[in-house]
């Protein structure tokens, strides 16, 4: 059936230091593999079935963004948070069909497998869905340069995108807050009404390019493929 995906790609991208020509480059058009990281994201959700994307994006930057995606996907401007860029794309489908999926176009080699994953939990009657991954460190809870906790990592997980959604949890969900509440992924938008979050297992190759390190990596992987 239907599904569509509102794709976020409106972030400036300062942790990763891209430049060109002297000017910041936005995350999502930095290049992997000879390809902006948003047109693989938005390709891979469109191979993995998705029917209708709406991307999020920087609005100074729209005709660069149109020019690297396919026509059929809708362009909107971005928020000021990424709260207010999801809220900006769900505007624009709010009355269409089938789950929603959230993706941050900073995901661009996220398998196929994770979104069948989200959208069956979805078709399996979940409102709410993450693709999750264990954590692998130690990890501790820090006051300063100091260590005040251990946390026990058995029971943590790191948390992925695409994430899914049930399309009127999620337009209610979003109508309940405002963009000023700190929120870093959907699914923690909708827990905050109530809706109980399923999960189901991630990928490292939806690893999020953040620091230049992870764009050394898909560089490797786009080469290797
Ligand atoms: O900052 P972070 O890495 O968590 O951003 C995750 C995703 O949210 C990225 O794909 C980024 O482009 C997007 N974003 C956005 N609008 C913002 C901030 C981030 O679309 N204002």
């Amino acid at each position: 059936g239907p599904a569509t995906a509102l794709v976020v790609a409106a972030g400036s991208g300062v942790r990763l230091g891209a430049v060109r020509a002297g000017s910041p480059v936005p995350k999502a058009l930095v290049e992997v593999g000879g390809r902006p990281l948003v047109a693989h994201a938005v390709a891979g959700l469109l191979d993995a079935g998705v029917t209708d994307v709406v991307v999020a994006v920087p609005a100074e930057h729209r005709d660069a963004f149109a020019a690297v995606l396919p026509a059929e996907v809708a362009l909107v401007p971005g928020g000021a948070t990424r709260t207010g860029s999801v809220r900006n794309a769900l505007a624009r489908c709010a009355d269409g069909a089938g789950p929603v999926l959230v993706h941050d176009a900073a995901r661009p080699f996220t398998p196929a497998a994770v979104v069948a994953r989200v959208l069956a939990a979805l078709a399996a009657g979940a409102r709410a869905v993450v693709p999750v991954l264990p954590v692998v460190d130690t990890t501790v809870e820090v006051d300063g340069d100091r260590v005040v906790a251990e946390v026990a990592r058995a029971a943590l997980r790191r948390v992925q995108t695409p994430q899914g959604f049930d399309r009127a949890t999620l337009v209610a969900a979003y109508a309940a807050v405002t963009d000023q509440q700190v929120f870093t992924d959907d699914a923690s938008v909708v827990r905050a009404l109530g809706v109980p979050v399923h999960t189901v297992p991630g990928d490292e190759l939806a690893a999020k390019i953040t620091v230049p390190h992870d764009l050394v990596l898909a560089e490797r992987h786009a080469v290797a493929r």
